[in-house]
């Protein structure tokens, strides 16, 4: 059984949301099959979640404007299917004066999709943004309730102590649809 600890500054129900995880285990693997984790307190993960190096998800069902999560060597990576205003809004910020200065063209292989280790850069703590009705922030992508980090809809860090956009993993699209992290 997996578990995650409430980070402490966070518990309460607005850190529940729902955790949707694919994922498969060794690098030549395929997809085999998804679980859903329900209300998952996910501030931090804990040391127990297995750490697989490949995981891969078939991204075919999820609608734009939705974001899934899944697990990653032990971490949640979020995959946000951005419709036309969420893109446009992050090619338009390619021109704000940014912490870390990266173009949004730089941080995702097909503009739809944008795939970031949901980590935040400042001390780690998992931001909110994935489930409906979290906050996202001042930017419209993710808001780090720890300490005050405000994320972009690249994922960049814009606001708050941060000091790097959420990672970007790697990934490939193995089909038009299919996509494996690590
Ligand atoms: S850990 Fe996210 S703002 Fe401090």
């Amino acid at each position: 059984m997996i578990q995650t600890n409430a980070h402490p500054e966070n518990a309460g129900p607005e850190t529940r949301r729902d955790f949707l995880y694919y994922a498969t285990g060794g690098a030549a693997a395929v997809a085999t099959g998804a679980a859903i984790w329900p209300l998952i307190d996910s501030m931090n993960p804990s040391a127990d979640v297995s750490a697989l190096s490949v995981a891969q998800v078939d991204l075919e069902g999820v609608e734009p404007g939705s974001r899934i999560t899944l697990k990653w060597k032990g971490k949640p990576v979020f995959i946000d299917h951005r419709p036309e205003a969420r893109i446009a809004q992050a090619r338009a910020d390619d021109e704000a004066t940014l912490i870390d200065p990266e173009l949004d063209a730089e941080r995702v292989q097909k503009a739809e999709w944008l795939i970031v280790v949901g980590v935040c850069t400042h001390l780690g703590c998992i931001p909110l943004g994935q489930g409906s009705g979290d906050p996202t922030g001042e930017y419209g992508g993710w808001f780090c309730p720890c300490h005050g980090s405000h994320y972009d809809t690249s994922g960049r860090i814009r606001k708050g102590p941060a000091p790097r956009n959420l990672d970007v993993p790697p990934y490939e699209f193995v089909t038009s649809t299919l996509v494996k992290i690590g």
